[in-house]
Formats: C-alpha cells, sequence, structure tokens
C-alpha cells in the first residue's frame, strides 16, 4: 500500500516521513499553480484535505516536522524561514566607488589587468542601480523552477510562490536557453509604497521605513497570498547560469532578455570609457527624482562578455563592474555622550550615542567614532582632520550613512558647542574588565589586554564564530550566544558542541525548559550544531577570529596547508622566525622613538631581512615563516597575528578542545582534473598573451598555488622573455620550465 493510502494512525515513522516529503511537495505545487498561475490544480476541499492530513502526521511525530512544513507557511510569522536554495552560480556583490577619480582607477585597473594600452577602445554599459533586493530566477525549459533570495551568495531563500506573484517575473519563457538564471532586482515604486504604508497605518499594522525594507517584507512572506497584495516590480540585469550564450555583448544580453519578457532598465546605455560613463552618471543623477523608484547609485559594466570572462572575479565582487554610487545623505544632531565598546581582538571602539535624527529614510542614534586620533581630530599621521576640531559629547555632529554602512560622524558644528563641554579622554582601561587597554606603537587603536578574561572580548569571539561567513549555526545568533554565555552555559567555541551533553534531554537543567526555548527549538539547535560539526577548513579558521586573519587569508591558508594539523606544525615552526622579527622591529622602534616617520616601515622590512643573517633563526623556523609568507596574500601581519594566537597559551588550549570536536575538510580542489592542480607555479619574465595578475587568478582558479618565488617545492616555472635569476635558479634546482605557450596549451588555453 503506498503511504498516501494509509490511515494517518498506521503510519509506521518512516512511512510517516515520506508521507511529509510528499505531502510538502504537492502542497508546493498546489500553492504555485493557485497563487501564481491562477491554475488551481485541485478543488479548495482537496487541497484542504491534503494540509490536514500533513497537520495529523505532524501531530502524531512532531520530531518529523520539517523545515519547509506547509503547515507553517500560512499566517505564521517568517521565522520558521524557508527551504533552502544553492545558486549554481554564487550572487556576488559589486565594488564601490565613491567618486570620479574611484571611476578613473576602475578603468585603469582593467586596461592594466588585460593588458590594454590608455588608447585601445574599451566599451562599458552604465544603468541605476536599483535599491532592491536581488533575486534570482532559475528557468529549465523554459518554466521557472525556483526563485530565490540572495541569502549568503551561495545559499538563498526559496521565494517561488511569492516571485510569481510579481508581474514583471513569467512564469513560462519561449525560445530561452534550455537553463537559463536571470538575475535582477525587486523593487517598489514609490506610488506603491506610500499606498502600502496608507492600508497598513489604516489597518492598525506596521508601516515601512522605506521602498526597499516594503519590497524586501512582503517577497519574504510565507504566505503568498500577501506577496500577491502587494505590488512588486523586477528588473533583470544580469544572469547566472546559462546552458548556451545569451549573446556577445552585456548590451545585447538585455536586449534579449528584453525580448524574453522581463522588464529591463531603459536607461541602460553603452559608454566608450570614463569620461562617457561620467555623463551618464549625471544624466541619471538628475533624474533620480523623477524616476518614481528608488535608486542609489550607477552600475557601470564591461561590454565585451569575453573580457569579463578574463576579468573574472575577486572573493565577493567580479572585476569588471563596479557601483558608482550617489553621495551619502547627511543630517545633523546632537552627540549626546560617547561610549565604549569592546570588540573581538580587544579594540575599545568609540560609539556616538546621537539624539535620533532620520537620514536617508533611516533613523540613525549610533554612529562610529573609529578612535581616538579620530574623536580628537587627527589622523594616524598626526595631520588635522575637520580642520583639527575635535568632537565632544554635547556637540553638534553631522551624521552620514554611505550604503548599508554603519553611519558615521562627518563634522562638528563648533558655533552650538556648549560651554561647559570638555575635551574627551579616551580611557586607558577596559571598561568591561578593568584590565589595561593599552596602544602599540603605530596601531591607532587602544586595546584591552584582558584576553579571554575579558567578558566582551570573549562574547564578541562567540558571535564572531556564530556568524554567517564562519560556523552559521541556525537558531544561535548574537542574542543567544550573549545568554548563554550570561549563564555560564557556553564560554569558549568548543562548549557549543558539548551543549546537547549538558542540556540536552535527560538532564534537568534542559534547554527546552528555558524562557524563550521550546521542544522543537532545541531539537533544532542540537541538529544544527551537529550539522557543523563536519566544517571546512577555510570557515573554521577565519571562525577563530584572529586579528587580520579574514576570511580571504583563511580560505588561502586552508588551500595552502590543506589541513589543520599541516597547518598548525608550520606556524609552530615558524615561531622563533616571528620572534626575530618581533625583535627587528621594536629595534627599529627604540632607535627612532616614537616618531612617525615615511620610512619608518621600509626601515622595518629592511631590518627584518637583516635578522636572518643573525645566527639565532634555527633554519627550519626561517623556511616554515617563509613558506606561511610565500602564500598569495600573507604577508608578515598575517602571519605574525597567527603565530602571536597559536602561542598563546589559552589561546591554544582552547583551539584543541574545538578541535576536537570537529571533523575540518579540506578545501574543494574545484580542478582537481585540471594538469595543475596542487602545483606550485612561478611566473617569470614578461608574459605577452595576458598579464601576471591575470595569469595569476587563472593558475589559482585551476588549483594551482601561485608562488612569487622558486625553491625546491615549485614544480613548474612560467619563464616569458627577460627571465633573470629565477630561470637560473629553476635549472639549478631541476625545475621543470616551460614558456607562456607551453602554459597555454598545459591549461587547454593554446
Ligand atoms: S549587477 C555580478 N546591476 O546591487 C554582479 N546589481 O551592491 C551582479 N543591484 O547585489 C550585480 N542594481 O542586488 C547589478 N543594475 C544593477 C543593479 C545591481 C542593483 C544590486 C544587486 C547587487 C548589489 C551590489
Amino acid at each position: 500500500m503506498a503511504e498516501a493510502d494509509i490511515p494517518v494512525e498506521r503510519l509506521t515513522r518512516d512511512e510517516a516521513a515520506a508521507e511529509l516529503a510528499r505531502l510538502a511537495e504537492m502542497i508546493a505545487r498546489a500553492n504555485i499553480a493557485y497563487h501564481a498561475e491562477d491554475a488551481p490544480e485541485m478543488s479548495d476541499a482537496d487541497f484542504d484535505a491534503l494540509k490536514r492530513r500533513n497537520s495529523a502526521i505532524e501531530a502524531r511525530f512532531p520530531d518529523l516536522k520539517r523545515s519547509d512544513s506547509p503547515s507553517e507557511q500560512v499566517g505564521a510569522g517568517p521565522a520558521e524561514g524557508f527551504a533552502k536554495v544553492r545558486h549554481a552560480v554564487r550572487m556576488l556583490s559589486l565594488a564601490n566607488a565613491f567618486d570620479e577619480a574611484d571611476v578613473q582607477d576602475f578603468d585603469d585597473g582593467i586596461r592594466k589587468y588585460l593588458g590594454l594600452g590608455a588608447d585601445a577602445p574599451l566599451a562599458y554599459t552604465a544603468e541605476p542601480k536599483i535599491d532592491g533586493l536581488s533575486l534570482s530566477l532559475r528557468y529549465e525549459a523554459g518554466r521557472l523552477v525556483h526563485a530565490a533570495t540572495r541569502g549568503d551568495g551561495e545559499t538563498g531563500e526559496n521565494v517561488t510562490a511569492n516571485a510569481l506573484t510579481v508581474g514583471d517575473i513569467p512564469a513560462t519563457l519561449r525560445d530561452a536557453p534550455d537553463v537559463l538564471e536571470v538575475r535582477g532586482e525587486v523593487y517598489m515604486s514609490h506610488a506603491d509604497f506610500e499606498a502600502l504604508n496608507a492600508r497598513q497605518a489604516a489597518a492598525g499594522e506596521k508601516t515601512f521605513a522605506n521602498p526597499r525594507n516594503a519590497a524586501a517584507g512582503s517577497l519574504r512572506q510565507l504566505d503568498a497570498a500577501i506577496t500577491r497584495s502587494r505590488p512588486l516590480r523586477f528588473f533583470a540585469y544580469a544572469w547566472g547560469e546559462v546552458s548556451e550564450p545569451l549573446a556577445d555583448t552585456q548590451m545585447e544580453a538585455i536586449a534579449r532578455l528584453g525580448r524574453l519578457g522581463f522588464a529591463t532598465n531603459p536607461l541602460t546605455a553603452l559608454c566608450d570609457g570614463p569620461v562617457a560613463l561620467l555623463d551618464r552618471y549625471r544624466l541619471i543623477e538628475d533624474r533620480r527624482a523623477t524616476l518614481g523608484y528608488d535608486i542609489d547609485g550607477v552600475v557601470y559594466k564591461v561590454d565585451a562578455l569575453y573580457l569579463q570572462r578574463r576579468l573574472g572575479f575577486r572573493s565577493t565582487t567580479p572585476r569588471w563592474a563596479i557601483a558608482h554610487k550617489f553621495p551619502a545623505e547627511l543630517a545633523w544632531t546632537r552627540l549626546e555622550r560617547i561610549e565604549i565598546q569592546v570588540g573581538r581582538t580587544g579594540a575599545l571602539s568609540p560609539v556616538a550615542r546621537l539624539t535620533p535624527v532620520t537620514v536617508g529614510g533611516v533613523v540613525v542614534s549610533n554612529a562610529t567614532l573609529h578612535n581616538e586620533d579620530y574623536i580628537a581630530g587627527r589622523d594616524a599621521r598626526g595631520q588635522p582632520i575637520r580642520g583639527g576640531k575635535d568632537i565632544r559629547e554635547g556637540d553638534w555632529v553631522q551624521v552620514y550613512r554611505a550604503g548599508d554602512v554603519i553611519p558615521k560622524v562627518a563634522d562638528v558644528d563648533l558655533s552650538r558647542r556648549p560651554e561647559t563641554a570638555v575635551p574627551y579622554t579616551f580611557r586607558d582601561t577596559c571598561p568591561e574588565c578593568g584590565s589595561d587597554a593599552v596602544r602599540e606603537e603605530g596601531d591607532s587603536v587602544r586595546r584591552c589586554t584582558g584576553g579571554l578574561i575579558c567578558p566582551a572580548q570573549a562574547v564578541e569571539k562567540l558571535k564572531h564564530f556564530v556568524s554567517r561567513a564562519a560556523f552559521d549555526i541556525e537558531g544561535l545568533g548574537a542574542k543567544q550566544v550573549e545568554q548563554f554565555y550570561r549563564d555560564g552555559w557556553v564560554r569558549e567555541p568548543a562548549d557549543i558542541f558539548t551543549l546537547r551533553d549538558r542540556y540536552g534531554d535527560g538532564n534537568l537543567t534542559q534547554l527546552k525548559n528555558r524562557e524563550g526555548w521550546g521542544e522543537k527549538s532545541a531539537a533544532n539547535l542540537f541538529a544544527a550544531i551537529d550539522e557543523k560539526r563536519r566544517i571546512p577548513m577555510g570557515r573554521m579558521i577565519f571562525a577563530l577570529g584572529i586579528r587580520h586573519v579574514g576570511e580571504v587569508a583563511a580560505a588561502d591558508l586552508a588551500r595552502h596547508f590543506g589541513s589543520w594539523t599541516a597547518l598548525e606544525q608550520v606556524v609552530d615552526a615558524a615561531m622563533p622566525a616571528a620572534a626575530a622579527h618581533r625583535r627587528a622591529e621594536a629595534a627599529v622602534l627604540a632607535e627612532q622613538g616614537a616618531a612617525r616617520t615615511e620610512g619608518r616601515r621600509a626601515r622595518i622590512t629592511e631590518a627584518r631581512e637583516t635578522t636572518w643573517q643573525g645566527a639565532d633563526v634555527p633554519p627550519g623556523a626561517r623556511a616554515a615563516w617563509d613558506d606561511l609568507t610565500a602564500i598569495d596574500g600573507i604577508g608578515a601581519t598575517v602571519a605574525l597575528s597567527l603565530v602571536d594566537a597559536f602561542s598563546q597559551e589559552a589561546e591554544r588550549a582552547s583551539m584543541r578542545r574545538l578541535v576536537a570536536h570537529l571533523e575540518i575538510v579540506p578545501p574543494d580542489r574545484p580542478a582537481e582534473e585540471s594538469p595543475v592542480a596542487g602545483k606550485t607555479v612561478v611566473f617569470t619574465g614578461t608574459l605577452e598573451k595576458m598579464t601576471r595578475a591575470e595569469a595569476k587568478a587563472r593558475a589559482e582558479a585551476l588549483g594551482a598555488k601561485v608562488s612569487g618565488s622558486v625553491s625546491a617545492k615549485t614544480d613548474l616555472l612560467v619563464a616569458g622573455p627577460g627571465a633573470g635569476s629565477k630561470a637560473k635558479k629553476a635549472a639549478e634546482l631541476g625545475v621543470e620550465t616551460i614558456d607562456e605557450d607551453g602554459w597555454l596549451a598545459l591549461i587547454g588555453e593554446g
């Protein structure tokens, strides 16, 4: 008997799970047909019967309830969430340009990367940057199979039923490639936004701060019927996976999307260089007020798609596009007081508490003040900023927001300064743990020296650990971490992985009995934690929150070392070399006193070089140090910071406790089958068919490591004309050497 025919009370556990999956799918399909396609596939009575059966099974087996359970999808708050969709091609964001010089740099950088002269033709498109939220629409054989929000760029939320209520989004396409992912922006017009807020207010419901929030709130509704009642719109401006190219240029590709039935922005134009781009920028800025929808800048993209391919991507942004933002909006308000927050690395950050003020449609009540020099009115070199005006409690200050970033204080109005205002003295102890807060020479920031004994540092480290780019544990965010820390349940990352043993079933102080938690949310949390016991190595390194080790450096380290043990061994071995570095640095600083001179950095580098000649660094340490710092993107600063973290006993012990709970997954080698995967390659001499940067990015994309110097570890030297000492050294070491054409042939591009 098929599960569908078995009465609920006779279902076994396995049958129930299968039946819940089947029902979720049928109900979702029926929902799309009904809400989105206006073509119901079943009667209301049949639909209700499915939902009743689903609820009855869930009542019998509560723990089998699915995260995409249909019973949660009508009338429930959005907290339960949507099903996840993994994007076939990552959804990226854009780098920003704020002024004309940035736009010129963008063009220069692209020319340099591609090896194009200043006069070679290079066309761009310019189009408004829509202030909404991005959406990816996947069509297969001309039918929309899913619509997903950007999420973290790799995985988004499945909002298909909602997307289908948007008039600009076709459910089916004619003459489209077999697989086509269309990307663009969902937004709400000013008129629709005003009308929606008026309706909400009349009904006593919450109103939205701006059209962007209204669009986001409407698209991310679990009940598609609500989305349908909110008039959303969509502009297509990009694409993800496609089974065949849409066109040869960006401009033609957009035209093709238009012919397929998508709305594309009519202000999109082709420009022949930075001057034309800036003209277009001014034209769009002039029209901004009358467009009827919010835009926050102009996006420039290289027009030729083969050049876009050559340019490729940095970690989260394409090299071939940039967003030229409109100037930030400004407002004046009173600075009530300055508070000091302690961050994950102990940095004391001053925050301005402001009399709330609206800046560009958003109420702002806090702004960052950066550091003590910024408050005092000088930059890191001691030069005056704001004409040397300091910032005091009680002052009138000008605040601004640039994009999504935290508001900043730009200026201060001395004519309105209260007579009682006194210069701000920056404290030299930590407000959280009372330890000394010291400012090291050359650092703009004062730091708490309390380490893990400082509760603020410990909590911030934990928040970082569970954050999106790190362990990203569902149901364990900043708020929960704070609560667990306060109650002593979680003091360090390893404690997260023993939570179930300590507070799960069978324990009197169970999590499920705590305020804010229940049987289901506790079980979900334990499951979400279990899911992350297997963790990609890059995420794991990033999650440790070591100073200077950001997402990119962590990924580089993971790729280079491939295992936690290998990384540990090299960092340990490099310790004497790092100590020698520090001594060299201290010697230079002592010699020059506290004077900030331009040449100081160079002197330190030079002094470090000479320390190698001293006899006190064992050769193994030097080799380990070189191994670390030869990784592209890992310099002395990151290496020193790693060594510091690994050599602090308390921190090291905490890492060991954590690692014991984890299975650390080495990075994918995406191009395992590529002939250069895992090889260490050095480029030298002049390359004629590509620039050095391009060669390097391409090699890395194929899984090779690119190093700047030849050693016994080098597998391959690619030598162009004019190759000198590196070619000689390679010959001595017997390293295989090929020319540029040989390289292109090897990687299949010859
Ligand atoms: S292109 C790979 N074009 O801006 C590049 N993005 O700040 C894909 N956006 O995440 C983006 N208008 O949500 C592009 N005309 C436009 C855009 C646009 C708005 C959004 C998009 C993106 C964000 C980056």
